[in-house]
């Protein structure tokens, strides 16, 4: 989708449609006025009252040089975020797009001309169009994606436009990688698109095979590659700073890590899960994926901070050569693990690469991985499970998060939930038992930490979605890419 802005007035915009904002209680004036009191009459109709989600649709709008008028409700005025933003212009775009018009336009209006608003209208509309969709042959030939986006706006917001196209490319690509079928993408294929990526923004890549990872020690992850057919890749991609010799843009002496859970089909191997849901396990690099598309707009947006992603890409399954509960592993960083259950693989194969990070000189370590089931029983698919080792650090990511409208939440980390993690025959069992899983789990990665600052994001809720949304296609998110690149961006 092309993305422009457009500076003019938003009553001289030409295009297929124009989409505006409205919220409750009163109809936008200045949209009203455009249209001869319209507006007013949509309200006082009582089919439109300005509450999130409604829209309502007019054609050949009078006082309007736009063929259509999407009205887009906004909810509370006051309530109004960069967040609400977002959902509103990805709302504009998905229902212009399911009526297939091709070329659209949003005026985000006089009050929200703040950089923050138009960087989060544009992002929302790459978002709302994305459909995981390219295997379909058939119904593909009557589907017209949206072609073009204009933002009507100052002059001044060029560098957000700019900026957040970047960012929501970015995300799709974390969505269109994650929508991968397991036949399509196993870690050879991951470690591929990594070295794609790598030589399209120049970004260092590297990718480290069984041999290797064997004559150093990786036990952990290659425990559970073991049962696959599909060879392992633990995939490393480097970003650095140019340096700059202005006192202003001194880069940070901090090197942040970046991990992401790349499973990409996780069938719980012998520990082998239910049939029934099975076929999401194919988004089990959710995390890798996100990380992988983080990696991109942090290329292109140039942060001061050196930034080092390192992806474990695995497939977990059964096989003659699988690994069995029970077995003894050996990590990287020494310690032995007792694998009481193979399908807490995510943990396995984080612990081995976290430790990677560590060795590559890392200072600041943050994972992000479809964890546990049992984050969605705490927070739903609502929000992020986060967890720390280190109040500052948790404290920049989660503001992170909160700018860039993806909901996260913390968890404790008590010491009693590491006691659940006791073997008898190993340093460490895989798993904790049924109670607080989410919580045994990062207390699983935080012993690999080495005390370093770290936070763990659970995405196992939030990393795709069962059903679409009206702001969003069904399948993979994309959740965390903005949080992550936002982090880099403003690291100070
Ligand atoms: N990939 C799963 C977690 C998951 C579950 C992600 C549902 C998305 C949706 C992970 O490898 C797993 O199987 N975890 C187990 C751990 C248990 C065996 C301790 C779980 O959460 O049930
Ligand atoms: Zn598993
Ligand atoms: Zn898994």
């Amino acid at each position: 989708m092309e993305v422009d802005l457009h500076t003019g007035r938003f009553d001289e915009v030409e295009a297929e449609a124009l989409a505006v904002l409205s919220f409750e209680g009163a109809p936008d004036a200045a949209v009203d006025a455009a249209t001869a009191g319209w507006l007013k009459e949509l309200y006082d109709s009582g089919e439109f009252s300005g509450k999130a989600q409604e829209t309502a649709l007019l054609h050949r709008p009078a006082g309007l040089r736009a063929k259509r008028l999407l009205v887009v409700g906004g909810g509370k005025a006051d309530e109004f975020t960069p967040a609400e933003m977002r959902q509103a212009a990805a709302i504009a775009a998905r229902t212009l797009q399911s009526k297939r018009v091709p070329r659209i336009a949003f005026a985000p209006g006089a009050d929200h001309a703040a950089a923050e608003f138009a960087s989060a209208a544009v992002e929302g509309a790459i978002l709302g169009v994305f459909e995981p969709d390219r295997y379909k042959t058939e119904s593909k030939k009557d589907d017209k994606p949206v072609e073009a986006f204009s933002l009507v706006g100052g002059a001044g917001l060029r560098d957000a436009v700019e900026q957040a196209r970047i960012v929501a490319e970015a995300q799709n690509f974390t969505r269109e990688l994650a929508s991968e079928p397991a036949n399509r993408l196993a870690p050879a294929d991951l470690a591929n698109r990594a070295r794609e990526t790598a030589a399209a923004c120049g970004l260092e890549c590297e990718v480290l095979d069984r041999d290797r990872m064997r004559q150093l020690g990786m036990g952990a992850l290659l425990g559970v590659a073991q049962g696959s057919a599909q060879p392992p890749a633990l995939i490393v991609l480097r970003y650095a700073p140019v340096l700059r010799y202005s006192p202003d843009q001194s880069s940070s002496a901090d090197h942040l890590a970046l991990v992401g859970k790349g499973v990409t089909f996780d069938t719980g191997g012998i520990s082998i899960k239910p049939s029934a849901g099975m076929e999401k396990m194919k988004y089990d690099m959710c995390g890798g994926a996100a990380v992988l598309g983080a990696m991109r707009a942090i290329a292109r947006l140039k942060p001061a901070i050196r930034v080092t992603a390192v992806i474990p890409a695995v497939e977990n399954m059964p096989g003659p050569n699988a690994q069995r509960p029970g077995d003894i592993v050996t990590t990287l960083a020494g310690k032995t693990v007792e694998v009481l259950n193979t399908d807490a693989e995510g943990r396995l194969i984080l612990i081995d690469a976290i430790t990677y990070a560590i060795q590559l000189g890392c200072t600041h370590l943050l994972d992000a991985a479809t964890l546990t089931a049992s984050i969605a029983v705490a927070l739903g698919h609502h929000r992020v499970g986060a967890f720390s080792n280190n109040d500052q650090f948790l404290a920049k990511v989660l503001a992170s998060a909160e700018r860039q409208g993806e909901k996260m939440w913390r968890l404790p980390m008590d010491a009693e939930f590491k006691e659940q993690l006791k073997s008898p025959c190993a340093d460490l069992a895989n798993i904790g038992g049924r109670w607080g899983g989410s919580i045994t789990a990062a207390w699983f990665l935080r012993e690999f930490t080495a005390d370093k600052p770290w936070v763990h994001l659970d995405i196992a809720g939030t990393a795709y979605l069962d059903d679409a949304k009206p702001w969003m296609a069904k399948g993979p998110t994309g959740v965390t890419v903005r949080t992550l690149v936002d982090l880099a961006s403003n690291w100070g």
